[in-house]
């Protein structure tokens, strides 16, 4: 009886064990090393863009730079933006590559902590690891600002470990979107859905709270009012054309602006852009 008991809460103890560990483990990543070359930087420079960083990073107290402290507002609570310039103490400096790949690819921090999702790097998680290392070489290229954002405001049960089973029903949840064939919409859907992150946005949230890609670009409540649709069906009445003008100026076919946040979107982002890139988001968006 004794033996049977011990053997049961044995296999307890091994499955919450195992349970924990896969809740926890921090994922496995190459030690890498961030080149430094000029054409790592210019790359770097140019996915930072198309990635919309500057949206987000923009330093409040130190324009110019992206040392952070912008407060996002969300139904969970206000998140203040990180510095993501090399000072030692308050920002980057002191990462490896592979501390890049756990943030940028995974929402891990350098020592194994959790990123909340204001951070979108569940879009972000896309990124070819080439990509997301010529990243990191351009913010290690840039001149460090000393400067700490606020604590994040969030209510006591949403704690940093809560984000370890929210992570895996995150990605158990989700549906793996088909690879493109064509090589420009394949471009198109890597600016659209792992840089631009334009579903963070435009796609409706699951009870989870993330972007739901059963639905993808089907639009989503934003405070009081809709972020649109930018699916197929949504644009059947835009041109490729109609849609390279938005990108690039704001400007929407019935020749009025986008405003509210797709204002900073085009700003940082779209207009600076290639053409050819944006000819492919335009081409995605617009395939059948
Ligand atoms: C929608 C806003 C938003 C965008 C866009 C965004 N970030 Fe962030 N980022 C955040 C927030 C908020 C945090 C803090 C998350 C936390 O503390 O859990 C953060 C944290 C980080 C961190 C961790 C910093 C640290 O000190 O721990 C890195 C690195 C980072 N972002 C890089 C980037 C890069 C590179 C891009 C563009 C490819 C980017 N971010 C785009 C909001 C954003
Ligand atoms: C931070 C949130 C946000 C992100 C990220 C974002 N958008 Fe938007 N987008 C909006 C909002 C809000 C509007 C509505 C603007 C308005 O009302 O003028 C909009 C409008 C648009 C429109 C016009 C739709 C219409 O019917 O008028 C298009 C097209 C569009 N976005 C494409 C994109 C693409 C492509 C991306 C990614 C590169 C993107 N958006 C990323 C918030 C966002």
């Amino acid at each position: 009886m004794v033996s049977k008991r011990a053997a049961i809460a044995t296999s307890l103890s091994i499955a919450v064990i195992s349970l924990v560990y896969w809740l926890f483990a921090t994922p496995r990543v190459a030690d890498v090393v961030i080149p430094a070359t000029a054409e790592s930087i210019e790359r770097g420079r140019y996915l930072v863009v198309a990635g919309g960083c500057v949206s987000c990073h923009e330093g409040t107290e130190h324009p110019r730079s992206l040392s952070g402290g912008l407060a996002l507002e969300s139904e969970f609570g206000t998140f203040y933006v990180s510095n993501i310039t090399p000072d030692i103490a308050t920002g980057i400096g002191g990462w490896d590559g592979r501390d890049f790949l756990l943030a940028l690819k995974h929402g891990r921090s350098p020592g194994g902590g959790f990123y909340y999702p204001a951070f979108p790097y569940l879009s972000y998680a896309g990124l070819t690891q080439r990509d997301a290392l010529d990243i990191a070489s351009y913010l290690r290229s840039l001149p460090a600002v000393e400067f700490t954002p606020s604590s994040h405001r969030v209510p006591w049960w949403l704690g940093r470990w809560t984000l370890a089973g929210w992570n895996k029903l995150a990605a158990v949840t989700l549906p793996r979107l088909p690879e493109e064939a064509d090589g420009k919409i394949a471009r198109g859907a890597y600016l659209v859905r792992t840089l631009g992150h334009c579903g963070e946005c435009h796609t409706p949230r699951s009870i989870l709270g993330v972007p739901d890609r059963r639905r993808e670009f089907a639009g989503a409540p934003l405070g009081d009012g809709e972020v649109e649709a930018i699916d197929a069906e949504a644009l059947a009445g835009w041109t490729e054309e109609d849609l390279g003008y938005l990108l690039f100026l704001g400007v929407k076919p019935d020749g009025e602006f986008v405003g509210g946040e797709m204002e900073k979107v085009v700003e940082h982002n779209t207009s600076k852009l290639t053409l050819e890139d944006r000819q492919a988001i335009a081409a995605f968006l617009k395939r059948r």
